[in-house]
């Protein structure tokens, strides 16, 4: 069966085609993102207004790619929160409008559970998606889950203060790096030693809980009175000692919940660097570690379509009082 996914959370339109849950037939994203850079971060009016006016486009690109037409989707998955309210409503309504026009089944999706499910996208042998830990990191969240299935998920851990990604972020912004940091830090990062300078994460109360906000400061305070050229020393130590967290936290949570089976999401997860420490630790300590294609890290519609085939199968759905009051907390 083909999914129609509708993802617009944030500064991205995106739509994709996905057959039975995993194989992804288009995946079409257009960002706003080149129109709030003068302003240093997202204006949600501007980045619905541009929903507004690409949605269409975008979904009519994402069915020719595909080479199918409306006639063909058997279900229609979007994003129904978190997110910027006023983008969130673009895409719902969209994906309303269609469902009810041509009686095509329709089902509201959380976008941190969709980052959870892009692990499961593309990939040659099938896992099964339960029973397993996620670290889902990105711009807006910070968080560790156990899914015992995608409609059983149990919040371990969150951010007490920023986000990972939003670290990477301002941290960049104090070495006077562009926007989004975290690309840039780990290419500056390459040529730095990451044992030169000893940063270090905060503790928090509850052991799978994180906090960003002081080592930020660290940096900072490193950053005022460092001699030149050793910027690729400073990404590189702040890099790794978040990547050491996020590992030292995920393997905690695979041990507590007796799982071997560890799945990262998110922008974060593109990170080569995180890649390979969590490879290898995972090695070490008999897990499996599943990370999404890096197209599939940041926000995209395949991830959407793919957990809303997942969740259909297993009978959810909604109807056209769908809205994006966020029931999950997340
Ligand atoms: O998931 P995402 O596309 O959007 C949100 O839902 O937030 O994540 C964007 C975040 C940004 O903060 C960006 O700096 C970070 O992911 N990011 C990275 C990398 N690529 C993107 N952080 C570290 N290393 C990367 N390679
Ligand atoms: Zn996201």
């Amino acid at each position: 069966m083909y999914t129609l996914g509708i993802e617009t959370s944030c500064d991205e339109t995106s739509a994709a085609v996905v057959k039975d849950g995993s194989a992804v037939f288009s995946c079409e994203i257009s960002s706003s993102a080149e129109f709030h850079k003068k302003y240093g971060g997202v204006i949600p009016e501007i980045a619905s207004r541009m929903q507004l006016e690409t949605i269409t486009q975008v979904v009519d690109e994402s069915l020719k790619n595909a080479r199918v037409e409306l006639k063909d989707i058997g279900l229609i998955g979007v994003t129904k929160h978190p997110g910027l309210l006023g983008s969130l409503l673009v895409g719902l309504s969209f994906a309303k409008a269609v469902s009810y026009s041509l009686n095509i089944p329709l089902i509201g999706i959380n976008h941190l559970e969709a980052h959870i499910y892009s692990g499961f996208l593309n990939k040659k042998r099938s896992v099964s998606p339960t029973g397993f830990v996620a670290l889902i990191v990105s711009g807006g969240h910070t968080n560790l889950f156990y899914i015992d299935d995608f409609d059983k998920i149990e919040l371990l851990g969150r951010t007490r203060d920023d986000a990972c990604g939003e670290a990477f972020d301002k941290v960049a912004k104090i070495l006077g790096l562009r926007y989004p940091g975290g690309p840039i830090i780990e290419k500056i990062a390459q040529k730095g030693n990451p044992g030169k300078i000893k940063f270090k994460c905060s503790g928090t109360n509850s052991p799978l809980d994180f906090s960003f906000s002081g080592i930020k400061t660290a940096v900072l305070y490193y950053a005022k009175r460092r001699i030149k050229g050793e910027i690729s020393d400073i990404a590189a130590s702040f890099q790794e000692a978040v990547i050491d967290t996020l590992i030292d936290k995920s393997l905690l949570a695979c041990k507590i919940k007796k799982t071997n089976k560890l799945v990262v999401g998110g922008g974060v997860a593109a990170n080569s660097r995180l890649r390979e420490k969590l490879s290898d630790a995972a090695k070490i300590n008999d897990l499996r570690v599943f990370f999404p294609d890096k197209k599939f890290c940041m926000d995209n519609a395949a991830m959407v379509a793919g957990l809303g085939y997942r969740l259909f199968k297993k009978g959810h759905g909604s109807d056209l009082t769908l809205d994006s009051r966020d029931e999950d907390n997340f």
